[in-house]
């Protein structure tokens, strides 16, 4: 066990000799997570193949699941990668700092303990003063996964981070609510044509409406495909995934109002405790041990935001089944949709012959 030392930090007055503390915890090899503006990561130096591993061992995370490096300023980019294609730069200048990670042939300085054996890296240069001004004093180069256990929603506050990795990190620096609250995008530009490995915040439209020209989309990444490696070897676990047995159950609103209080009466009647994760428009019709609405219809970046806290909170009260109705699979909405049913295992159901998505 390690003492975890839990530091508040205002973005707005940076406090200097915490943030030179962390950094050096970070320098000698340790581990402090910090706030991002999508959720926590938990960082440690990304050159030193030993961090990379403490950080496997303290997430319980698969050493085959690499890691963002993320960095505070564009010409730090030049020492971990092996050439920088101009679309880099494009989408850099566009949108970092902020929520997109870019997947660039890695050079040698980065330890294969860091990108999980890859000949690519992931490089990443978070929208946070705080997460910017630790990975500065840090020496340039932060590996962070999600700063949660391997198989729990990200953390979108420093108590998730607590509640998950206390005794296992020296620090954790909380710089308040991560503001997007779904992870960053993530770009693969070592190909012929860009494709999205991950959906996030940044869209397909906002990417190729940069770039001129149509960027491609990881086909399993709103439905599972048997048999296919994906290309972000993290998506292929069971990530995001709260305790209790998650459903999502998409179609027109009526439709999936009345077959999610069906379904959740007949949980109830055989003694499960059951959660509902729907809109503010429809948190009325429900009847359930807990109804949570995670936003309204027409902002789905407020669901985003309050997503993974809302599956936490289901754990914390021991929830053992959950309905959610189904998101627009537009803009963010797409992002949430990813995560809802990766969170589901893919489990959803489609109620009568017009589904949402269609609409
Ligand atoms: O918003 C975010 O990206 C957050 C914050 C902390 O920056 N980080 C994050 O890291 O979500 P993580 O480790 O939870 O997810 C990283 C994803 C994984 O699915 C991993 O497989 C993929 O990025 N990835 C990392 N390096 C890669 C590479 N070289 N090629 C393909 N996928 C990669
Ligand atoms: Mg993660």
């Amino acid at each position: 066990m390690i003492k975890t030392r839990i530091e508040t930090v205002n973005e707005k007055y940076l406090d200097r000799k915490v943030l030179a503390e962390a950094g050096n915890i970070l320098k000698t090899g340790g581990l402090v997570a910090f706030p991002t503006e999508t959720v926590y990561g938990l960082g440690g130096d990304a050159l030193q193949r030993e961090s990379s591993r403490k950080i496997y061992a303290a997430k319980g995370r698969p050493s085959d699941n690499p890691l963002i490096v993320h960095i505070c300023r564009w010409e730090d980019i030049g020492k971990i990668t092996r050439k920088i294609p101009e679309e880099a730069r494009k989408l850099a200048r566009a949108f970092w700092p902020g929520p997109l990670t870019m997947i660039l042939e890695k050079a040698d300085v980065v330890p294969a303990e860091t990108t999980g054996g890859l000949s690519t890296v992931a490089v990443r240069m978070p929208d946070n003063p705080i997460a910017l001004a630790l990975i500065d004093a840090a020496g340039g180069y932060v590996a962070a996964p999600s700063a949660n256990l391997s198989g729990k929603p990200s953390p979108t506050l420093a108590e998730h981070v607590a509640e998950d990795l206390s005794g296992r990190i020296e620090m954790v620096l909380d710089g308040g609510a991560a503001c997007i609250g779904l992870e960053s995008t993530i770009v693969d530009l070592t190909e012929k044509a860009p494709v999205i490995l991950r959906p996030g915040f940044i869209t397909r439209d906002m990417l190729e409406k940069v770039l001129g020209r149509p960027v491609g989309e990881e086909r399993s990444l709103m439905g599972m495909e048997e048999g296919r490696a994906p290309k972000a070897p993290g998506m292929k676990y069971r990530h995001y995934a709260p305790a209790g047995e998650m459903t999502v159950v998409a179609g027109k609103e009526q439709e999936v109002t009345k077959t999610i209080q069906r379904l959740a009466d007949e949980k109830m009647r055989a003694g499960e405790k059951v959660g509902i994760l729907c809109s503010r428009e429809t948190k009325d019709f429900y009847r359930a041990d807990r109804v949570e609405a995670a936003g309204t219809r027409e902002d789905e970046a407020e669901a985003a935001r309050h997503l993974y806290a809302l599956l936490r909170s289901f754990d914390r009260h021991h929830v053992t089944c959950i309905y959610s109705e189904a998101f627009s699979g537009e803009g963010i909405g797409q992002a949430v949709m990813n995560r809802l049913l990766k969170a589901a295992g893919y489990h959803i159901i489609k109620t009568g012959e017009n589904r949402r998505e269609s609409e």
